[in-house]
């Protein structure tokens, strides 16, 4: 039995085109894979640790080589238990609106707590940075107000796709995919509407061999 991790970055409900492909796509998995267990983590409703005071000091020991102090001790065990959690899926599912080109800010507060050294991943002077999240499988689903197709001059304005698979990266992941649902807004309703449909028979095909 497999876990899969289903992270949910839109605070819209069900009018979120990303929620909407995800949930069409975890709908499709269970279907092919009924033993398997799926969790939701919602970084809107997820009580995350801010990344201040001891937990911030807390870091700095750790990459300076230094032992927690008995108040760093107690504020790292929050982030502990975030990347944990994290940790101990099999498989993963992102589902992220675009924000100002990039991703909402509590999907990057996430990403600050699980991408530590020591846990996500590790540095070596000599040979650099590893990644010590292998082995995973992680799909990635957008949704863009606007459109940033591949090979576009728009394409440079994604920093959205192009930074969570530069981070899942850095932490090992080298088995992603992604489905843009996009433009959501340009077209009107009808427009998002058509997009999304024509988009989830490539994702149900994708759950069923996830
Ligand atoms: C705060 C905010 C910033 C946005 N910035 C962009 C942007 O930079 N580019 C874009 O194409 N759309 C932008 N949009 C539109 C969203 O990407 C679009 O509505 C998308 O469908 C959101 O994903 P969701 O439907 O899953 O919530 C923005 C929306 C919000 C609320």
């Amino acid at each position: 039995m497999s876990t899969l991790l289903y992270i949910l970055a839109s605070p819209r409900g069900q009018r979120s085109y990303s929620t909407q492909a995800a949930d069409a796509f975890v709908e499709s998995y269970r279907l092919a894979h009924p033993a398997d267990q799926v969790k939701t983590l919602n970084v809107f409703t997820e009580n995350l640790p801010t990344f201040d005071g001891f937990t911030l000091e807390a870091k700095y020991s750790i990459m300076h080589g230094q032992k927690h102090n008995p108040q760093e001790v107690a504020a790292w065990g929050a982030v502990e238990a975030v990347i944990a959690e994290f940790k101990s899926a099999d498989k993963y599912l992102f589902a992220v609106p675009m924000w100002n080109f990039g991703i909402p800010y509590k999907l990057k507060h996430y990403l600050d707590v699980i991408l530590q050294p020591g846990y996500t991943f590790s540095f070596n002077p000599k040979t650099g940075y590893s990644g010590l999240v292998t082995g995973k499988p992680v799909v990635g689903i957008y949704a863009r107000g606007g459109a940033y197709p591949a090979g576009t001059p728009a394409e440079a304005y994604d920093y959205q796709r192009r930074y969570l698979e530069l981070a899942l990266g850095f932490i090992g992941f080298t088995d992603i995919k992604s489905f843009a649902v996009e433009p959501t807004l340009h077209e009107g309703p009808e427009g998002a509407k058509k997009y999304l449909e024509e988009m989830l028979p490539q994702l149900r095909e994708a759950a069923k061999v996830f």
